[in-house]
C-alpha cells in the first residue's frame, strides 16, 4: 500500500483508526471530540469504540446526561482530529452525530469502575470537594455513532501531501494543497 495515492492514503487512515480500536496505545484510541454548544466550539477526548469503513462509521461512548450529549442533540453535526505521530499523519473527520442506546449486555459486562462512568453527577456540574463515584446506570449508557461526511489527510511525508474524501463522492478523494 502507497500514501502516495489517494486510495493508499485513505487505507492508512481507515488502518490507523482500526488500531485506534484494538490498542490501547495507539494514538488514534483517543480522538478529539467537537461538537458546537451554546457557546460555540467545544473538545473532549473520546475512546474510539469501534470503526465500520464501509458505512463511514466511527462509534464512541458517553453519559447520555453530559453536556456534550446535549449539544449533539441540539446540533448533530461533529467534528473529529486525530494525530498519529509516528506516521506523520493528521486525520480531521466531519460528520452527522447520532445518538442510540448502549447495548445493555456491553454494559453489564463493563467492570464497576467504568460503569461509573455513566451515571452519578452530571458531568460538569459543581459537586462537594473530591468526587466520589456513584454506581453506573444502564439507562445513560450512550453510543455516540457518527456518520462521516468527509475525511481530510494531512500527510507530512515530504513532499507533504493532503487529500479530501467526501462520502457523497463514494469516498472518491482529491488533492488539496497542504
Ligand atoms: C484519555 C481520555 C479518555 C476519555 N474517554 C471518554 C469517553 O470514552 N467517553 C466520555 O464520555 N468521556 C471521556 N473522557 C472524558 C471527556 O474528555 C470529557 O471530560 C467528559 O466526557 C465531559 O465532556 P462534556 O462535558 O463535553 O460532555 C475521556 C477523557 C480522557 C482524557
Amino acid at each position: 500500500m502507497s500514501d502516495e495515492t489517494l486510495i493508499g492514503l485513505l487505507d492508512s487512515v481507515w488502518q490507523h483508526l482500526g488500531r485506534g480500536t484494538a490498542d490501547r496505545h495507539h494514538p488514534a484510541r483517543h480522538p478529539t471530540l467537537a461538537t458546537i454548544g451554546p457557546e460555540g466550539p467545544e473538545l473532549r477526548t473520546l475512546v474510539l469504540r469501534r470503526v465500520d469503513r464501509a458505512a463511514g462509521e466511527l462509534e464512541l461512548h458517553t453519559d447520555a446526561e453530559s453536556p456534550k450529549a446535549l449539544q449533539i442533540k441540539d446540533d448533530p453535526r461533529v467534528a473529529l482530529h486525530v494525530w498519529v505521530p509516528k506516521a506523520r499523519l493528521q486525520i480531521r473527520m466531519r460528520g452527522q452525530a447520532i445518538l442510540a442506546a448502549g447495548d445493555p449486555a456491553a454494559f453489564a459486562n463493563l467492570p464497576p469502575e467504568a460503569q461509573a462512568n455513566y451515571g452519578g453527577a452530571v458531568p460538569g456540574t459543581p459537586v462537594l470537594g473530591l468526587f466520589s463515584r456513584d454506581t453506573g446506570d444502564a439507562a445513560r449508557f450512550l453510543r455516540i455513532l457518527c456518520r462521516l461526511k468527509t475525511i481530510d489527510a494531512l500527510d507530512l511525508s515530504d513532499p507533504h501531501r493532503r487529500a479530501i474524501y467526501r462520502a457523497d463522492a463514494d469516498w472518491a478523494g482529491e488533492w488539496v494543497a497542504p
